[in-house]
């Protein structure tokens, strides 16, 4: 008898994106003249920046040749792409991180999602709370949780994120092992600065502890006494591993490119205690679960780093900031509390009622879309996230209904 892993069937029913996607598909069947907006998903709408067409096109029509083409390239990504991500995104800022450090895949969810595969199941892991889901689900997924309960899995060590914190974890009580942070952050949309991170780092290298850094929406920084790397901290290389992702700096969501950092100094540990590095087991993994992002898309990736690519990425991400900017004064003006959008495209909004009662509100009264707070966690249940990626004009029509119905 074929059994499944039994783990699974502690999720809750739906991925909250799907959820979502499900409720507002029904909501447009039954009402087909309501143009509805989306500030939902955190999925991009403007197009790809010119200097990565140029490039993708160029790269089509290197496949289009035999005396051009390419089959399968290195798993980890071409020597190409990871040494501009080296020099560009790391030794610029003064962060000794090396090409061959630099692991290139199809996404950023993929890879904080598949990194838990190598470290044990009985070990402690921590969470900010609100979360993005990924880090949980397949946490859960792994077996290293017990059922939900109120809002949360037993045996997960969640880190409250709040108002009275500035959205930025305290240390756990007890030790951890594995802890998650992103920043700027989802769903809140809050930056750490150097100092707070640097507690983190002295943390971990403290406890033998390994901290899973995301910085997929590092590009919406505009401040530049904030990291944009964990390694601009010192003492990151040995207890940090970092996720980027093309896909909000570049507009790749539907192209998909993204990396993983893992430094050679970085180390967890054997049974006997004896030091493993990580790079070499995510290097095993990848080798053996992956085949390499295309060419024509790392060639795009590249192309981000030119200095024409650089210019439009930048515009790009301004456009999303002043959307998420004109969201979060909206909001404020109407006396909400808000955190988020000056750094980062998506803002936080305590509503101060249910979380899916105000999403319903939203959707039904002024057709706007926005993210369910409750879906991140406990701390969110009274808030909703309002992201920045869509056009101006829909922004501003947006916040226009909302204003309206909430009168
Ligand atoms: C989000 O809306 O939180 C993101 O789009 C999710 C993702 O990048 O997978």
């Amino acid at each position: 008898m074929i059994r499944i892993n039994d783990h699974f069937l502690k999720l809750q029913a739906s991925y909250l994106f799907a959820d979502i996607a499900k409720r507002v598909e029904h909501f447009q069947a039954s009402h087909p003249d309501k143009a509805i907006i989306r500030l939902g998903i955190g999925d991009v709408t403007h197009a790809l920046p010119d200097a990565c067409i140029r490039a993708l096109h160029q790269a089509v029509d290197e496949m289009a040749r035999d005396q051009s083409f390419r089959g399968y390239g290195p798993e980890q990504g071409y020597a190409f792409l990871r040494e501009a991500i080296a020099r560009h995104d790391f030794q610029s800022r003064g962060a000794e991180i090396e090409a061959d450090e630099i692991f290139v895949s199809d996404g950023a969810k993929c890879d904080t999602g598949n990194i838990q595969e190598l470290f044990a199941t009985d070990i402690r892991v921590a969470v900010p709370d609100p979360v993005y889901p990924v880090y949980v689900d397949t946490n859960v997924m792994a077996g290293r949780t017990g059922i939900y309960r109120n809002g949360g899995y037993e045996g997960l060590v969640y880190l409250a994120c709040t108002k009275d914190n500035g959205y930025v974890p305290r240390l756990p009580d007890a030790p951890v092992d594995l802890i998650y942070l992103c920043f700027p952050n989802n769903p809140t949309g809050a930056v750490i600065t150097r100092e707070q991170l640097q507690t983190w780092v002295d943390y971990a290298r403290e406890n033998k502890a390994l901290i899973l850094y995301d910085a997929a929406y590092e590009a919406f920084i505009r401040d530049d006494r904030l990291p944009r790397s964990i390694y601009e901290v010192p003492g990151a290389r040995e207890v940090a591993v970092e996720f980027r992702s093309f896909s909000k700096t570049a507009g790749f969501t539907g192209t998909r490119c993204a990396y993983t950092v893992v430094p050679k100094a970085c180390q967890a540990y054997g049974p006997d205690g004896r030091p493993v590095a990580v790079r070499d087991l995510w290097n095993r993994r990848h080798a053996t679960k992956f085949n390499g992002v295309s060419y024509p898309v790392q060639r795009a990736a590249e192309a981000v780093y030119s200095p024409e690519g650089q210019r439009q990425v930048r515009e790009l991400a301004d456009g999303y900031l002043k959307n998420a900017a004109y969201v979060r004064q909206a909001f404020s003006d109407m006396g909400f509390d808000c955190v988020g959008g000056d750094h980062s495209p998506y803002v936080w909004i305590d509503g101060q009622r249910d979380s899916w009662a105000f999403f319903d509100l939203l959707l039904d009264k002024a057709g706007v879309v926005c993210t369910p707070g409750a879906g991140f966690g406990r701390c969110g249940q009274t808030h909703i996230r309002i992201s920045g990626f869509n056009s101006f004009a829909n922004v501003q029509t947006a916040m226009t209904r909302i204003q309206a119905a909430l009168q």
